[in-house]
């Protein structure tokens, strides 16, 4: 099955919260494909964010952009409505956060929206062996989850590879997703590694000219460039 086109996806937990719907129409004229939208619990991971009332509020101020719902919320399968309801279009869960995998999927798909498990960098990828026509996207945690800003584990390099070899072997069309560290000096290896969808919060969102709009086409321009450079 052919690769799937590149996915720009900004994790807005970098973006200025105060100026939230701005900054999502910003990176989009950028560019950027998809709104990566990072949810915490402060009990699945020591962080707190932004809820289903925040993916709604997006979408009355006119986003029409898929939103890529990252949800780090341990149990998980209480909210997953919620956010579908708010107009969420992908929606990820840990493994470690739910009782029963299989129903959890089952159920983000019943809702009307794309499906997905999430891999912190320890977490073996053998929990998709009898899932793998239930999921939309795979995401690989290239650092631990929690925070923006961290850099990139460089074991994940080995696991896109695993990764991607068991999504072209299921013959499913499942999108490869990577989050953490992704920076405009790693991302073409991350391509060529297999990912076709690539998340990067601190990356776009922490340059020194974060008021400046431009600042997006420039930084979405060089992902852009390295992503067209790649190898495949
Ligand atoms: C971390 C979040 C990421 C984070 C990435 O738990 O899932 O989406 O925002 O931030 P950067 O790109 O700065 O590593
Ligand atoms: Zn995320």
């Amino acid at each position: 099955m052919a690769r799937q086109a590149d996915f720009i996806a900004p994790s807005i937990l970098s973006a200025d919260f105060a100026r939230l719907g701005e900054e999502v129409d910003n990176v989009l004229a950028s560019g950027a494909d998809v709104v990566h939208f990072d949810v915490m619990d402060n009990h699945y991971v020591p962080n707190l964010t932004i809820g289903p009332l925040v993916c709604e509020a997006l979408r009355n101020h006119g986003v029409t952009a898929e939103i890529d719902v990252h949800l780090m919320v341990k149990p998980v399968d209480r909210i997953i409505p919620d956010f579908a309801k708010a107009g969420a279009s992908y929606i990820t869960f840990h493994p470690e956060a739910s009782e029963h995998i299989d129903r959890t999927l089952g159920m983000i798909r019943e809702l009307g929206c794309k499906s997905g498990l999430v891999f912190n960098p320890a977490t073996p990828l053998s929990i998709l062996d009898h899932v793998m026509d239930k999921v939309d996207v795979i995401l690989l945690m290239s650092v631990n989850p929690g925070f923006g800003g961290q850099s990139f584990i460089p074991e994940t390099m080995n696991k896109l590879r695993i990764a991607r070899k068991m999504i072209d072997d299921s013959g499913y069309d499942i999108r490869l997703e990577i989050d953490g560290g992704v920076k405009v000096n790693n991302i073409r290896e991350i391509k060529e590694a297999g990912a076709d969808m690539f998340v990067a919060g601190s990356g776009i969102f922490g340059g020194k000219n974060t008021d400046d709009a431009n600042n997006y086409d420039t930084i979405c321009g060089e992902f852009r460039k390295e992503l067209n450079a790649a190898k495949v």
